[in-house]
Parts: C-alpha cells; sequence; structure tokens
C-alpha cells in the first residue's frame, strides 16, 4: 500500500483530461474528491477510474455555480490543493452563449478562489489553453509570447482566468500553476476511460475515430492553403496521459514549496508539430483503416500553426512528455472501438 498523501480536490474530475489526472493523483497515493455535475460527462466514468486505480475516489456532484453548495463544500472538507478542470469548452458554442461561458468559467473561478481564502487552502492548479497565445508570431511558442486577442468567449475565459488569478496572487496567500495545454488527445491504454465528445466532435481526433467508426461519413478537412509543407494546419497534439501527469508534477511542485512565484504559467506540450494530413496518415497506419476525407475550405477562427517549447515545464516541473502521436491515435481508435 501506498502512504495516503494530501486530499486534493479535482472539479471536472469525470471530464476527459480530469479523469485520466484522477488516475494518476491516486496511482501516485493521493486522496482524490472529485466534483462534478455530469453536464459534460457520465457517471460510469467513475467506475472506469476505479477499476483503473483500485480505489474509488471520493464523488459530490453538484454545479459549481451554486454558490452556497461550494462554501459548504470547502466547510466539509479538508483539501490540501485544488485541480480546476471544470469548464465549459465548446468553442462555437460559446460564440453562441456568451454569457453562459461567462458565468460556467468565471463566476465558478471566482466562487471556488472565494472558498480557498476563506479556508486556507494554497495551491491551485488551472486548465489554461495554448488558444491565449492566438498565432505567435515565433514557433515554437514560449510562455513570454504575447497574449493575442482572444478568438472566441471561450477563449477569452482562459486569458480573464490567467487574469483573476495574477491579480488574486498578488494579495492573498495562494500558490498557482496555471498549465496551458496544446492539442490533448488519446485515452487510457487500458481503454476504460477517454474522451467522450457529445454530439458531433468539433475537435479533430475525435471527429477522425469516428469517421473511421462509421458513425460519421466523412472527416471534412479544413484549408489545405495554409502556409506550411502540405498546406493544413499544425498543432501540437499531446497524449492526455502525458498531460495528466504534468498536473502531477505540478502539485508535487507547489506542495514542495517549489514554485518561484506565487502565480506561474507553463506550456503542456509535446514540442512537436503535427498537419491535419500527417495526423490522418498516421491514424491509417496505426488503426489499419482507410479514412474518408475530403479537403474543404478554412474553419474560421483557425490558425496556421502552433506548437510549444516545453523547456520551461522540462526544467521546473521536472515534466516531459514521453508518449508519441501514435501512441495517442492508438489510444483513441481502441477506445473508439470499444464504444460502438
Ligand atoms: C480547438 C479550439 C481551441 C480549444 C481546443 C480544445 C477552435 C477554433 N479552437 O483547438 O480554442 O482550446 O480546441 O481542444 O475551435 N480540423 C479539421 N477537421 C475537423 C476538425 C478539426 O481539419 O473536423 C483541423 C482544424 O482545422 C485544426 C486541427 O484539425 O487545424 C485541430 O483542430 P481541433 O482539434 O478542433 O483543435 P484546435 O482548433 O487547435
Amino acid at each position: 500500500m501506498k502512504k495516503v498523501k494530501s486530499k486534493i480536490l479535482v472539479t471536472g474530475g469525470l471530464g476527459f483530461i480530469g479523469s485520466h489526472t484522477v488516475v494518476e493523483l491516486q496511482n501516485e497515493g493521493f486522496e482524490v474528491v472529485i466534483i462534478d455535475d455530469l453536464s459534460n460527462s457520465k457517471i460510469e466514468v467513475l467506475d472506469g477510474i476505479t477499476s483503473i486505480s483500485g480505489k474509488k475516489p471520493e464523488f459530490v456532484q453538484f454545479d459549481l455555480k451554486d454558490k452556497k453548495l461550494v462554501k459548504q463544500f470547502f466547510e466539509n472538507h479538508k483539501i490540501e490543493g485544488v485541480i480546476h478542470f471544470a469548464a465549459s469548452k465548446a468553442v462555437g458554442e460559446s460564440v453562441e452563449k456568451p454569457l453562459l461561458y461567462y458565468e460556467n468559467n468565471i463566476a465558478t473561478l471566482v466562487f471556488i478562489l472565494q472558498e480557498m481564502v476563506k479556508n486556507k487552502v494554497k495551491n491551485f492548479i488551472f486548465s489554461s489553453s495554448c488558444t491565449v497565445y492566438g498565432q505567435a508570431d515565433e514557433l515554437p511558442i514560449t510562455e513570454n509570447a504575447p497574449i493575442k486577442p482572444a478568438e472566441s468567449p471561450y477563449g477569452n475565459t482562459k486569458q480573464i482566468g490567467e487574469e483573476i488569478l495574477k491579480d488574486t496572487a498578488k494579495v492573498e496567500d495562494l500558490n498557482i500553476i496555471a498549465l496551458r495545454y496544446f492539442n490533448p488527445i488519446g485515452a487510457h491504454k487500458s481503454t476504460k476511460i477517454g474522451e467522450l465528445p457529445i454530439g458531433v466532435p468539433q475537435n479533430l481526433i475525435p471527429f477522425v475515430t469516428q469517421t473511421a467508426a462509421g458513425i460519421r461519413k466523412e472527416l471534412s478537412v479544413f484549408g489545405d492553403d495554409y502556409p506550411t509543407p502540405d498546406g493544413t494546419a499544425i498543432r501540437d497534439y499531446i497524449h492526455v496521459v502525458d498531460l495528466a501527469k504534468a498536473h502531477v508534477s505540478a502539485l508535487n511542485r507547489l506542495l514542495g514549496n517549489q514554485n518561484k512565484t506565487n502565480f506561474e504559467t507553463f506550456n503542456v506540450g509535446t514540442g512537436k508539430g503535427s498537419s491535419v494530413l500527417e495526423v490522418i496518415n498516421a491514424f491509417e497506419k496505426v488503426s489499419g483503416k482507410k479514412l474518408n476525407y475530403k479537403i474543404v475550405g478554412r474553419r474560421e477562427g483557425d490558425i496556421t500553426s502552433a506548437y510549444a517549447d516545453t523547456t520551461l515545464a522540462n526544467r521546473e516541473l521536472g515534466w516531459r512528455s514521453k508518449l508519441s502521436l501514435e501512441d495517442a491515435l492508438d489510444a483513441a481508435w481502441k477506445w473508439q472501438v470499444k464504444q460502438v
């Protein structure tokens, strides 16, 4: 039996990145309590987590917009750190319903921070995104790259979230790390947890796997006239298990008082860019399936190319991504096959 370490609150712990992070935390001996409102996740994920790690995390179901319940939760639980995943993440929907996104992503962040301050919970990890950089002027992207005006209310909630954290860290006794995720993909290799998109997937990999599984007729490749070697857009696709482990490293940094300032940001990516056509080719290789796709026009708001400079995370967090694009696509495909 591993020694039980601190109790960590994981909001959105039944979501895609949250569930993989809960597994890694439990594997490292942390005690986890999850808050999730099941608005974009399924209760069965709890069984998946339990079956992989051999331990059932505590689970509390409620909506973080209910300030009273957030208050009660912190009064009734002795927490040493919070990893905050719970948020809405559909870019298109955020354009249609900006107020919903500001309420879901910003109001809840404020409520949690208020209760952390009141209850002297010091350590906080925030899910930020490479979307804050927009189309960066220099590649690979370092943490010092300027923040560009957000393309959507969703992207804006990540920028505003970081600003709220920076301002709060100046005056409150909090230690905060914002992790700027590049493009998380894949699934757990056990195929017990993975991505569960609701409706038509907006992101590339779930659309690819659903097309290969016959759920979607054809993948649209959004643009082949970008100034890249094959004309399709380039992203830094990171295996969700590697990303989950970055959270454990960030948490250990905070719990061990190794942070240099009380608000830090780190890029979490692989450092390698892949084009849409490279992803399709790699997918066809690992799955043995021919993918039905056609080239269409660019998607509004898409950038040409983004991949991370991960030097800072490698050095300061002692973390680096280990799994390949092929590993991630293989896991995503096996997970998809299991869903059908
Ligand atoms: C998108 C969001 C970003 C968010 C991230 C979360 C947009 C414009 N950006 O990033 O804000 O943080 O998801 O995961 O929605 N592609 C296709 N066909 C498809 C789907 C995607 O060709 O059916 C292409 C896209 O044009 C892009 C690449 O695949 O070049 C990756 O797309 P996606 O998975 O949606 O991620 P991002 O657009 O990078």
